[in-house]
């Protein structure tokens, strides 16, 4: 699922290509028509849906419909890719404990929609990026993986925005890989993989 740029999409979509990766891209749902990242979907390939908000009397009918697009390609597991919206009761009662969440801070420190933006502004010296088991909270569910990120003196938020996303792609493909692969447990606040 996906709201921007597609950069983590494309890294999974070239994983994806190894069939010893283990896992597929069956489907790709934004909120937002025009999107690059849908743009990288139908170039591979991969069919997709949009889902706005706009379009909808309210947001438990957008997130019910949301909930049904992604049941059309019947995954596994839902990615959250650079999705930037959350999802209420109906769609967590249809797909909990299957959607993996990528955030470009160190989790708990901040949450939402802002990430790397708060980070900078508490003058953290290091930051980073999670991958989360989507939970009823914002960016609030147990932590699947982590991995540090140095803030360098002279970081504005794209630039360490940016060396965040090189790593942060590198480790949702690698943990949506060994979930395929090995399987994810999930018990209270421990994640295991494998
Ligand atoms: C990623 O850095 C992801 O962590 C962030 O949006 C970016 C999407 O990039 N998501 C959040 O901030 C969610 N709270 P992409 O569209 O190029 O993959």
């Amino acid at each position: 699922m996906v709201s921007g740029t597609g950069s983590n999409l494309r890294a999974l979509l070239e994983a994806h290509d190894d069939p010893a990766y283990g896992a597929r891209v069956v489907g790709v749902v934004s909120d937002r028509p025009g999107i690059r990242a849908l743009e990288i979907a139908r170039e591979a390939g991969i069919p997709t849906a949009v889902v706005a908000l706009r379009d909808f009397e309210d947001r438990a009918a957008w997130d019910r419909a949301t909930a049904e697009a992604v049941g059309v390609f019947a995954p596994d597991l839902v990615v959250l890719a650079g999705f930037m919206k959350l999802f209420g009761p109906d769609f967590l009662a249809r797909w909990g404990g299957r959607i993996v969440n990528t955030h470009p801070a160190l989790l708990p420190s901040f949450p939402g929609a802002h990430g790397v933006r708060d980070a900078l502004a508490y003058g953290v010296k290091v930051s980073g990026c999670t991958v989360i088991v989507v939970d009823e909270g914002v960016d609030s569910g147990p932590i699947v993986a982590q991995v540090a990120v140095p803030v360098e003196a002279d970081d504005d938020e794209e630039s360490l925005h940016e060396r965040i996303k090189l790593v942060e792609r590198a480790l949702l493909v690698d943990v949506v890989g060994r979930i395929a692969r090995e399987g994810m447990t999930v018990d209270g606040r421990q994640v295991r993989l494998g």
